[in-house]
């Protein structure tokens, strides 16, 4: 077996009111000049100025660019970097959900590096380090606080692109719950469902390792005792702690294995029809856990149990089964449908699906089973 290698983040904080320390961590990082990445929203929400009270405690200067979109374009990365360079930041914290945290990732690497955000797509490619990051999830799901990838959306071509360099590694990854507390209910069920493909994508993929294994079956389990708690009552600070710790250890383990199939599809169809990230890999994963089952019974067979599945005195394949059974129920639970054509996404446009999904090297090489366009074109057909 060829060796393999786990890399995170060097410092997690976390904890109910660990919002209050971040000056203390940006000051231990040698930070004066702070670059507060984020978005409207969260804004609005008024964490925004919670931040910056804490900030403004501690004397540090800042900058707030938060004009952070949803499934963000590369262009966003220009305006980010615009605003910094007026700023002169000496550290970014990128604070909100996926989105947000991505943007700040790559406004801190390409603040060091020349050439423009394209040369950067793919593994490994970004030259020297950017400067020092913090990241606040104000999600339970992305984990993007905790992984070196990032995510744009590239609208010239109708396809989103990954980044993916340890120099995205934050400095810090702080926790929260108390920030995930206003998160609607869709939101919430959307986010925490997109923790949980994380963790069975990675789990059951062929990169899979007795790290990211640990990470990721403990994530489901916390996952599925707590999505329902808090999709039903968002002030259930239990449930979103759970939440919010699982969807960092999905993100522990998946930053080291990549996604599969799932992620490769969501990518596909968010990327020319803009649904949101956590929508997609929800509705998907029934379809590509069915689809994957043979490769990896027993991985499945963890997973029912993780859910309080029964799987005494069945078959291998019937209790496998017993995964997609529970996610299912979890969807209905929580209102999202998996049948494709509830999503405004025309039948005819499932070859282009499926050819863009297949071309996700990234993703594919991870998904435990083989898979071929034809593959790809008769799952969503059957799932239409
Ligand atoms: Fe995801």
């Amino acid at each position: 077996m060829q060796s393999q290698s786990f890399n995170t983040v060097r410092r997690i904080v976390f904890g109910v009111g660990a919002l209050q320390q971040i000056g203390e961590e940006i000051k231990r990082h040698q930070g004066n000049r702070v670059l507060v990445v984020t978005d409207p929203g969260i804004k609005a929400a008024g964490l925004v100025d919670k931040m910056a009270a804490v900030l403004e405690k501690d004397g540090l200067a800042y900058h707030v660019f938060a004009e952070v979109e949803s499934d963000p374009r590369v262009e966003v990365v220009a305006e980010s970097v615009a605003a910094a360079k007026t700023f002169s930041p000496d550290i970014v914290v990128g604070f909100g959900g996926g989105s947000a945290l991505d943007i700040s990732k790559v406004t801190s690497i390409m603040l060091t590096n020349n050439g423009v955000v394209e040369d950067y797509f793919g593994m490994e490619k970004v030259p020297s380090p950017g400067l020092p990051l913090i990241l606040v999830p104000t999600t339970a799901g992305t984990g993007s606080e905790v992984t070196s990838i990032c995510v744009l959306s590239d609208t010239k071509n109708d396809v989103k692109n990954g980044i993916v360099s340890e120099y995205m590694f934050a400095r810090v990854a702080l926790l929260d719950p108390e920030l995930t507390v206003g998160l609607p209910p869709h939101v919430t069920a959307m986010t925490g469902m997109d923790a949980f493909v994380h963790a069975m994508e990675s789990y059951v993929g062929v990169r899979a390792s007795f790290l990211t294994d640990t990470l990721n079956l403990q994530a489901i389990s916390m996952i599925a005792g707590n999505l329902r708690r808090a999709y039903a009552n968002g002030h259930d600070i239990e449930a979103r702690t759970q939440m919010l710790q699982a969807s960092c250890m999905a993100g522990m383990a998946f930053s080291n294995t990549q996604n599969g199939l799932d992620h490769a599809l969501a990518l596909a169809i968010g990327g020319r029809f803009h649904l949101p990230h956590g929508l997609l890999t929800a509705f998907i994963s029934p379809w590509v856990m069915s689809f994957n089952l043979i490769a990896c019974p027993e991985k499945f067979i963890n997973i029912a149990e993780a859910f309080g599945e029964n799987t005494a005195g069945l078959s291998k394949m019937e209790a496998a089964g017993l995964a997609v059974k529970a996610v299912k129920s979890m969807l209905d639970d929580l209102g999202i449908s998996y049948r494709l054509s509830s999503y405004n996404v025309p039948r005819e446009a499932i070859p282009d699906l499926a050819k863009a999904a297949i071309g996700a090297e990234r993703l594919i090489s991870n998904n435990p089973r083989r898979v071929s366009e034809a593959d790809v074109i008769a799952l969503l057909e059957a799932n239409y």
